[in-house]
């Protein structure tokens, strides 16, 4: 695939208005997912689920991409057409996650890097023959007492632009996802000097490794407080320290950043990416979303394992929300 198609497909995934529902969750995730509302995590279950969610009417307004788990790109929605056939009919591009999780990092405590190296370039190849047109790695840093260490941010870093390559070589955009991750007590000046460097070690090896960046995407945590940080950054400071801190490390090939949810409520993710769009002028690069629990928190209270409708009402709510706050008229 030639790095016009890649950045067609970039392009697309971040057009006016539209962004990516993450929907990529892993066999132990979903499973903490259904406990919350008391459903069995099985096979059948998690493809109601998100049959549910893919089917939902009028969704494609607004989702741009959705990205898939392993299982369910491979499975068939409750109408019996292929879960990829039902994204694309709706005019949603189907992604696909292909890292295999965040394991502990030899000599440095508390932390983590992404594993799923091995074998990616044969998996990406299937994924690509089964319908993914993008894919995405989620690398995590932890904010804590003497950490984040220089080593994991090197490693992780390295990790994202090793996959990256191989997902351009196959003919997918790569979402590249380094999460500073919101849990602790640090303030938001911790968080915005850590995500700054973070951000620049991933730039400097994706340029290292070759990776097209007119054909990647940024999938970055905001700069925001701790959650438990006593002194709670406002709506305004979040936005305005998140669009500079992006500024200073991300260079302007970038054709958008979509930027995760991490635990944030659905209602205060919306308003972040509102303010962003709706104050910071001429960027270089679209601001949009790539929101797993921030779309999916509603729906799935809603859904409780049967009531279709009015899940599928409170996922085209949260998705039309984000949408208007791609534009900044999110009110
Ligand atoms: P959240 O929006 O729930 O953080 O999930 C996004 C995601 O895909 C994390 O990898």
């Amino acid at each position: 695939m030639s790095l016009t198609q890649l950045s067609d497909i970039a392009r697309a995934i971040v057009a006016d208005g539209k962004g990516i529902l993450a929907a990529d969750e892993s066999t132990p995730t979903i499973k903490k997912r259904f406990d919350s509302i008391n459903v069995e995590s099985n096979e059948a279950n998690r493809q109601a689920y998100r049959s549910m969610l893919f089917t939902t009417n009028g969704a494609g307004e607004f989702i741009s991409g959705v990205i898939l788990f392993d299982e369910t790109i491979r499975q068939e929605a409750s109408d019996g057409r292929s879960m990829v056939q039902v994204l694309k009919e709706a005019g949603m591009i189907p992604g696909i996650k292909v890292d295999k999780g965040a394991k502990p990092l030899p000599n440095c405590a508390n932390e983590t890097v992404t594993e799923g190296l091995d074998g990616l370039r044969e998996r990406c190849e299937e994924y690509f023959g089964l319908g993914a047109r993008f894919a995405k790695w989620r690398a995590v840093i932890r904010i804590g007492k003497d950490i984040p260490s220089k080593n994991c941010i090197a490693v992780n870093a390295h990790a994202l632009a090793r996959y990256a390559t191989l997902c351009q070589e196959t003919g997918l955009v790569p979402i590249v996802e380094p999460e500073v991750l919101m849990d602790g007590s640090h303030d938001i000046d911790t968080c915005d000097m850590v995500t700054e460097a973070t951000l620049r070690a991933v730039f400097h090896e994706l340029y290292q490794q070759g990776v097209s960046l007119e054909g990647t995407l940024l999938k970055p945590n905001m700069v925001i407080s701790g959650n438990t940080c006593p002194q709670q950054a406002t709506v305004d400071e979040v936005a305005e320290r998140t669009v500079a801190c992006l500024k200073r490390a991300v260079p302007a090939a970038i054709p958008g950043i979509v930027f995760l949810s991490g635990g944030q409520s659905d209602e205060v993710a919306t308003l972040h990416l509102n303010t962003m769009n709706r104050e910071a002028k001429d960027l270089p690069w679209k601001l949009s979303f790539s929101y797993g629990r921030a779309l999916q928190a509603a729906p799935l209270k809603a859904w409780a394992g049967i009531n279709i409708e009015q899940a599928q009402h409170a996922f085209y709510e949260r998705a039309s929300a984000n949408g208007a706050a791609c534009r900044g008229e999110y009110t």
